[in-house]
């Protein structure tokens, strides 16, 4: 695989141009943020832990059919994918009721979704990304209404996927959030990552054990947030991870 030059960077990703000009390679980095970007840290290793992760859903979906970027995991922190334009929004579906929706409408925790909840975001830091519907993504200039149903119909199925996947390890989907891009045929297709810093994976058993990034969120030392993401590794590839 051969690095090419750096096209943008985010808060956890750098994507570069690769050897094709339909692909691009995304390195994870070992930056961890939440509350907008407010809290930031960095944990060795954490970008080799969700690379690995986000490539195990990854080829979950490519299986069922559901178009995503996905081509290649390189270990221990690259993944080729299919050049997008990607869309400034976060779709999320909400399997069960938890985090900010709590704050916003009269919905116990815990209230059980089917089919899951779909919620459209706005990417934009200047309004804190705020929640939008099909019509936005239409005055936006983002797609048409038909476009935004088909984005919330691809989640579900998605989130279906995963969540049925997922069990088969003892963990319960309750949450995730998406993003779309599209390829050069314009159609839709899932990109950018998914792991336990983008989904909510709790333990089916044992009540208020969490494997993902919410750990952090609730401020556990750094060494608990890494730990938290060796043991998902861990139960989802059925191997040690290669820490370096
Ligand atoms: N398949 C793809 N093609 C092109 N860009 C992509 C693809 N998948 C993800 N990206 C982009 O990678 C960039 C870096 O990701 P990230 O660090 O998560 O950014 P952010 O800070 O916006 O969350 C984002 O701008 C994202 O849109
Ligand atoms: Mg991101």
């Amino acid at each position: 695989m051969k690095l090419g030059k750096k096209i943008s960077e985010g808060k956890t990703k750098i994507v570069y141009e690769s050897d094709n000009p339909n692909e691009v390679i995304l390195e994870f980095k070992d930056d961890i943020t939440a509350g907008d970007g407010l809290k930031h840290d960095i944990i060795k290793d954490k970008g080799y832990l969700n690379a690995a992760i986000s490539a195990e859903f990854f080829r979950i979906l490519n299986k069922k059919g559901i178009p995503t970027h996905f081509i290649e995991f390189t270990p221990p922190r690259f993944m080729k994918v299919k050049s997008l334009v990607m869309l400034p929004v976060e779709v999320v579906c909400r399997r069960i009721a938890a985090g900010h929706l709590l704050k916003r409408l009269p919905i116990k925790a815990g209230t059980n979704f089917k089919p899951g909840l779909v919620e459209l975001y706005y990417k934009d830091d200047e309004h804190h990304d705020p929640m939008i519907n099909e019509d936005h993504i239409r005055i936006l200039n983002l797609g048409t209404v038909d476009e935004a149903r088909e984005i919330k119909e691809i989640t579900v199925k998605v989130s279906d996927a995963l969540a049925e996947y997922l069990t088969s390890y003892g963990i319960v989907l309750a949450d995730l959030k998406i993003e779309f891009g599209r390829d050069k045929n314009n159609n839709l297709v899932v990109g950018d990552e998914i792991n336990g810093d983008s989904c909510r994976l709790w333990d089916e058993k044992i009540e208020g054990k969490i494997y993902d990034k919410d750990v952090y969120r609730k401020g556990a030392p750094l060494n608990k947030v890494k730990d938290t993401y060796i043991e998902l590794y861990k139960m989802l590839l059925k191997k040690d991870p290669k820490l370096g």
